[in-house]
């Protein structure tokens, strides 16, 4: 499985692919002394099931492998610290946007009986916020592994699951965990019931992720969809069930390596998910641009309301011309995701 592409706002380039975690930080680190825990964790997109996944219906994603976030947590005298672009001081000073952080630093010292104070944790994603891609648990997992690295010990996959869950629920409220399990899987997954389970694919299937450039917050959409569910909740699980049953299909649809029926399924989930009210023009603007472009679907991916939209290419050499027409209808950058079987 592959992953490339470009963010124009991210510059993720100095990041190559799929680096050895040590390699990726003395790049992004390079005058540090580092005698400190690695962790890292990449994207993922969804290409089915977003939103009625809140609701326990199955939910089909994929990992982006290259895209990742990275931690490395040290030793330092006094209060635990947190460094990011954006910030660097004591997590009691944190900004709200960096709240889900804090409490991954704290969940894993809290987990492996350390002490909450002497660690700082220096955090660097090349994962776009607020664009559905699982940037929040990517950086949670990369904590949680550079805080359990630096400390010592174990962290089972279920506790390293719920750390990350505890820390994407002040991120998001009511987090599936699809965002959790999907940012460690290697493979493409069908999630449910809190677990994943590898799907078998019938490559090459290419997927084209593309960025809106509006940064959509998963909290708002997650709770505009309940408000729509509770105004009418006859409709509201109509609508959750065909997302789900979607979703199913999909699974098999990949399976089978039938893109075309894959294509038709998530422009129908498109229009469920507009009814569900995380739709907006800019992803109208890139669904339109890539069914130009010949994609045999595309949707949103992730929270709506701006972030990203998923597109699925019929072939490789397809991929250029639709990326190209997406970005001409006003994507700020993009990735493709390339399953080979
Ligand atoms: C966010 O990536 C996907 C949502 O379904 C929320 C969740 O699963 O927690 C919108």
């Amino acid at each position: 499985m592959t992953t490339t592409g470009s963010a124009p706002e991210f510059d993720t380039a100095e990041i190559p692919a799929v680096l050895p975690d040590d390699a990726a930080l003395a790049a992004l680190a390079p005058t540090s002394v580092r005698a400190g825990g690695l962790g890292a964790a990449h994207a993922k997109v969804i290409v089915l099931g977003e939103h009625s996944v809140v609701y326990g219906r199955p939910a089909v994603a994929v990992p982006m492998a290259h895209l990742r976030a990275h931690a490395e947590a040290r030793a330092v005298e006094g209060e635990v610290r947190l460094v990011t672009e954006e910030f660097s001081g004591s997590i009691s000073e944190l900004p709200d946007r960096l709240a889900a952080a804090g409490i991954a630093v704290v969940a894993a010292l809290e987990h492996l009986g350390h002490p909450i104070r002497g660690v700082e944790v220096r955090v660097r994603s090349g994962i776009p916020a607020g664009r559905g891609l699982g940037a929040s648990a990517a950086t949670a997992h990369a904590i949680v592994e550079a805080v359990r690295s630096h400390v010592g010990g174990m962290i089972e996959e279920d506790d390293r699951f719920d750390l990350v869950q505890t820390a994407e629920r002040e991120a998001h409220g009511r987090p599936s965990g699809l965002d959790a399990r999907v940012t460690r899987a290697t493979t493409p997954v069908l999630f449910q019931g809190g677990a994943i389970r590898p799907l078998q694919f019938a490559g090459p299937i290419n997927l084209v992720v593309a960025d809106t450039g509006i940064r959509g917050s998963t909290r708002e959409a997650v709770s505009r969809v309940r408000r729509v569910i509770e105004s009418d909740p006859r409709r509201g699980e109509g609508l959750l069930d065909e997302l789900g049953a979607l979703a199913l299909a999909a699974a098999d649809d990949l399976t089978a390596g039938d893109l075309r029926r894959l294509g038709a399924r998530m422009l129908a989930a498109q229009a469920v998910l507009e009814e569900l009210g995380v739709g907006h023009e800019s992803i109208d603007r890139l669904v339109d641009a890539a069914l130009g472009a010949d994609a045999l679907g595309a949707k949103l991916t992730g929270g709506g309301q701006g972030g990203c939209v998923v597109a699925v290419a019929p072939d490789t050499d397809s991929v250029p011309r639709i990326i190209e027409a997406m970005e001409r209808a006003g994507a700020v950058g993009s990735w493709t995701v390339g399953l080979e079987a």
